[in-house]
């Protein structure tokens, strides 16, 4: 894309320029924004760029792993894996309402984050992949909706608190103009391509008291789904997809036995900027074929449910 070509040329010009031979820190989320942020700074100021990478034990099956790999080996950046998986559960122990589970996660981001960029030595810019929308609407829309009704964590007023500058090298562009930068920077189509995935992760996936054998069953179910969904060709027609562990158990029957496990729900949506939705209309030929794998392939769930609720009234996450 020759325009792409051009802004980032530009882009990385000023940067280089705001930046001189300071160094930089950025919280990498695996989110296509901050990575390409990441990306395109790195391309700037090269090893001046120090990402941190906060794994809370809320993310899906090998994620932190992949992101982080893809970092460090195929983008060659300077990443910190910030393992504080035992941090993260240890404090959501016994919590079980969605605002003090956010409250929780965003907290200790906050801190997490702040102990690793301590340690940075001379870092005094904060990177972070604001869009154009996000700038309009910490204006127009405080106090919408999907602010009021859930509390987004980012990492806002952290860089005052640290005595950070910011670099915003995303602030002019569209969702989909950073998708073709990013992939103006190589980053893989596959990545690009990703659904959004919310900041406190599986914990707003699995309603009521989080617990590591959920996530577990969490996990799997959710790559099952996803493979499903990538097998029948049917993950970029999707705003959104993922598997919510429900907080009851059921009775099934499984050979000769009787089994009491998890239920859960498959979620899928349709949407443009995540405000409304509607639920995605499968076959019930790919739900049948789905919910037999989940069963047979996750131990811990016996009964797989599919959400049809769109966006109003419901949320897309169930927390
Ligand atoms: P809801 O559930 O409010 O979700 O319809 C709309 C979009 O926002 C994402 N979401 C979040 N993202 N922190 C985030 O970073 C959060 O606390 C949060 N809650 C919801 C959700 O995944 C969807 O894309």
């Amino acid at each position: 894309d020759w325009t792409m070509a051009a802004y980032r040329e530009e882009m990385v010009e000023a940067i280089r320029e705001q930046v001189g031979d300071a160094k930089v820190i950025c919280a990498l989320s695996g989110g296509v924004d901050s990575s390409v942020a990441a990306a395109l700074i790195h391309e700037a100021i090269g090893e001046n760029l120090t990402c941190v990478f906060v794994d809370h034990g809320l993310l899906r099956l090998n994620e932190g792993e992949e992101v982080v790999g893809m970092f460090r080996d195929h983008m060659n950046l300077r990443v910190i894996h910030a393992q504080e998986q035992e941090l993260f559960l240890g404090e959501l122990e016994g919590v079980s309402d969605p605002e003090t589970k956010r409250k929780i996660i965003g907290k200790l981001f906050i801190d997490v984050f702040q102990k690793y960029a301590d340690e940075i030595e001379g870092a005094t810019f904060l990177a972070q992949g604001t869009l154009y929308p996000d700038v309009i609407e910490s204006v127009s829309f405080s106090g919408g909706p999907s602010v009021t009704i859930k509390s987004h964590h980012n990492v806002g007023g952290l860089p005052e608190k640290m005595g950070l500058k910011l670099v915003e090298p995303l602030r002019e562009l569209f969702k989909d103009e950073v998708r073709a930068l990013g992939r103006e920077l190589g980053l893989p189509d596959s990545f690009i391509g990703r659904h959004p995935f919310p900041g406190p992760g599986l914990a707003i996936r699995c309603p009521g008291e989080i617990t590591r054998d959920k996530l577990e069953i969490l996990r799997k179910a959710d790559a099952v789904y996803i493979d499903q969904i990538r097998k029948h060709g049917l993950y970029d027609e999707i705003w959104q997809a993922f598997v919510a562990i429900l907080p009851v158990r059921t009775v099934g029957v499984m050979g000769d036995g009787r089994t009491y496990d998890y239920a859960c729900a498959l979620r899928a949506v349709t949407s443009v900027d995540g405000m409304t939705a509607d639920y995605y209309p499968f076959s019930h030929d790919f739900l049948g074929e789905t919910a037999t794998r989940i069963i047979n392939e996750v131990e811990g769930i016996n009964r797989v449910t599919y959400d049809i609720t769109s966006k109003p009234p419901g949320t897309i996450e169930w927390e």
